[in-house]
């Protein structure tokens, strides 16, 4: 039972339906917003409190808020998917739930109770119901919660005041290109997060220290960026926002071990399961770059992939950095890698039985 009851304040719609008909034809990712939001506020003195569903628009924040200064925040991101009997269902929730109180912890932010938690994304996508694509498609509502500090405060600590929002956008696939091999930059200036550090929680700041290499990768013709650990630049870390996999030609499927840098990705864990059930020997390992471009030059890797939320999962076909470039495989889409994507999908579509119980019906 969820502590916080989302309660609805207006019913009235932001956007009209043949806009939304428009924005729904070609979503595209994070650049269209939905009719309504959810919010709670967490104080030190009474806990969790205020929830509602509020009409989606600005947010009123001091210039004093410690958020705007201090980088105090942390996020998730989950899709909302219509099944062909119009029931609308979530992937895994209970594993961003969880991963949103381990990043609470570590950025001395309140944890949200898991039950509030998926009582804030039901009530948003029953408010924004209409937002859902269409089953046929492979569209789906991105639901992005996030929590922040804004107490109105300079001083140096951990805020005494707190707000959490679930905003929704539609969306379709996450790169531009759609699901087309990626070209991935291989940055050796920068890392995205070191020792002791933030690494394994989803906060705003990884993503901001990833910025400067995404650019770099974009000036030199790629899609992404490949940021190694801080501490050797010898070991893959992972992408801008999505783990990474390679595939032998000998059947093993590798990638990073949680070591502290890298976010515990929910796409990454499924992946591991449903490569493991089609007989895969699956290895999360220390990844070491030069031994990934040794073996992507003599064939011994085949495939390689990124993963996440948004992105689900998208073939990687070419790696460049300073010394050269290296071909994953023939350079186009890995035929396990396109396989294990239809078979997420095919689960989270609702195409083929739920067999893991990965499932959540929020409508
Ligand atoms: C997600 O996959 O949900 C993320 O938050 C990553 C971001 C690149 C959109």
């Amino acid at each position: 039972m969820s502590a916080l009851d989302f309660t609805q304040t207006s019913t009235t719609r932001r956007v009209g339906e043949d806009e939304r008909a428009q924005i729904l034809a070609d979503p595209g990712f994070g650049s269209h917003f939905t009719d309504f939001m959810a919010r709670a506020r967490w104080t030190l003195e009474d806990g969790w409190g205020g929830a509602e569903v509020v009409p989606f628009g600005p947010i009123q924040l001091s210039p004093g808020s410690a958020v705007l200064h201090y980088g105090q925040e942390i996020f998730e991101g989950l899709k909302a998917f219509r099944h062909a009997d119009g029931s609308v269902w979530t992937f895994r929730p209970q594993a961003n739930a969880e991963r949103l109180q381990r990043s609470a912890r570590r950025l001395a932010l309140p944890e949200l109770p898991i039950e509030d938690f998926l009582a804030s994304l039901r009530a948003v996508v029953a408010a924004d119901e209409p937002w859902v694509p269409e089953a046929t498609s492979e569209e789906s509502l991105y639901l992005r919660p996030f929590m922040f500090a804004g107490e109105e405060f300079l001083g140096v600590r951990a805020a005494h005041s707190v707000d959490y929002y679930v905003i929704a956008s539609p969306a379709g696939p996450y790169f531009p290109r759609g699901v087309q091999p990626l070209v991935v930059w291989i940055s050796d200036d920068y890392s995205r997060a070191g020792a002791g550090g933030t690494g394994a929680a989803k906060c705003g700041g990884n993503y901001a220290s990833s910025l400067l290499g995404k650019r770099e990768a974009a000036e030199q013709g790629a899609d992404e960026v490949l940021f190694l650990d801080s501490e050797t630049r010898s070991s893959i870390d992972e992408l801008s926002g999505m783990n990474v996999f390679a595939l032998t030609r000998d059947g093993r499927l590798l990638t990073p071990a949680l070591t502290g840098s890298i976010l515990e990705g929910v796409t990454r864990s499924s992946i591991l399961t449903l490569a493991a059930e089609r007989g895969l020997q699956v290895e999360e390992t220390h990844l070491l770059i030069s031994e990934v471009l040794e073996q992507l030059s003599s064939g011994e890797i085949v495939e390689m992939f990124a993963c996440g939320t948004a992105a689900v999962i998208n073939p990687i076909g070419e790696f460049r950095a300073r010394g050269g470039t290296w071909t994953v495989g023939d350079g186009g889409s890995g035929e396990t890698t396109l396989s294990l994507r239809q078979e997420l999908t095919d689960i989270q579509y609702g195409r083929i039985p739920d067999r893991h119980g990965w499932l959540t019906r929020l409508v």
